[in-house]
């Protein structure tokens, strides 16, 4: 596995103003659209390509075009349809498929409720989005969905991740044949005993849906 801070001002600031619990949820899904955005490009720096012929107004020259098959975006509902509209905006023709998560939070697992993804994701690759990389629980089922499904590359765009999460994720994931990238906006201190990263910014999916 692969962890990847994305060290930029602009995702710095725009997380400041994300984090401060003064932001209101308008303003929070404005930054976190435009914050996808900024790590959608470092994460997309492997997105598969081809050769595309085209015939500029002087000359003949060969370009690049998105391999077939096209990537697959995958947020985790909820919190991470936040995402979806700032990741598309870099890759319009990407398809979409769901998948529903949610973490019981007094034991902290992570269980499925509703998948809409295709039955073959053989020689996809697969953006994962989801805003909060805490324990690690949700992502580890979600990687283990993807990969059940034959996905051979995978990519984690989070806006924050906590230490411990990451450590779990590496551990689960051992010699997991399928490369996985994660790719975060910051790495936090810790997790707090309620299994909230801290600093952080607070639940995610409370503060984009209320
Ligand atoms: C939050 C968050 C992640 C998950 C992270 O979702 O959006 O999906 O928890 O926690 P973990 O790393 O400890 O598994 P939540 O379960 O609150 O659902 P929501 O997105 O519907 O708010």
């Amino acid at each position: 596995m692969r962890t990847q801070v994305v060290d930029h001002p602009l995702v710095a600031h725009k997380l400041t103003v994300l984090r401060d619990a003064g932001t209101d949820s308008p303003t929070f899904r404005r930054l976190a659209d435009e914050l996808v955005t900024l790590l959608a490009y470092e994460a997309t720096r492997s997105v598969r390509v081809e050769p595309h012929e085209i015939v500029t107004p002087v000359a003949p020259t060969t370009g690049v075009r998105l391999a077939t098959p096209k990537p697959i975006v995958v947020p985790i509902l909820r919190a991470g349809l936040g995402m979806l509209d700032g990741m598309m905006r870099l890759l319009p023709t990407a398809e979409v498929g769901f998948l529903g998560m949610v973490r019981n939070e007094e034991t902290l697992e992570a269980s499925t409720y509703a998948e809409r993804l295709p039955d073959d994701l053989s020689g996809r690759q697969c953006y994962v989005l989801d805003p909060m990389l805490a324990t690690g629980g949700t992502l580890i089922a979600a990687i283990e969905f993807l990969t059940s499904r034959g996905a051979d590359d995978i990519t984690v765009i989070c806006l924050l991740a906590a230490p411990e999460g990451c450590a779990k994720l590496e551990a689960a994931l051992g010699d997991h044949p399928v490369p996985v990238t994660i790719v975060t906006a910051a790495m936090d201190e810790r997790l707090n005993e309620l299994g909230y990263i801290v600093p952080g910014l607070g639940d995610a999916g409370d503060r984009l849906y209320g």
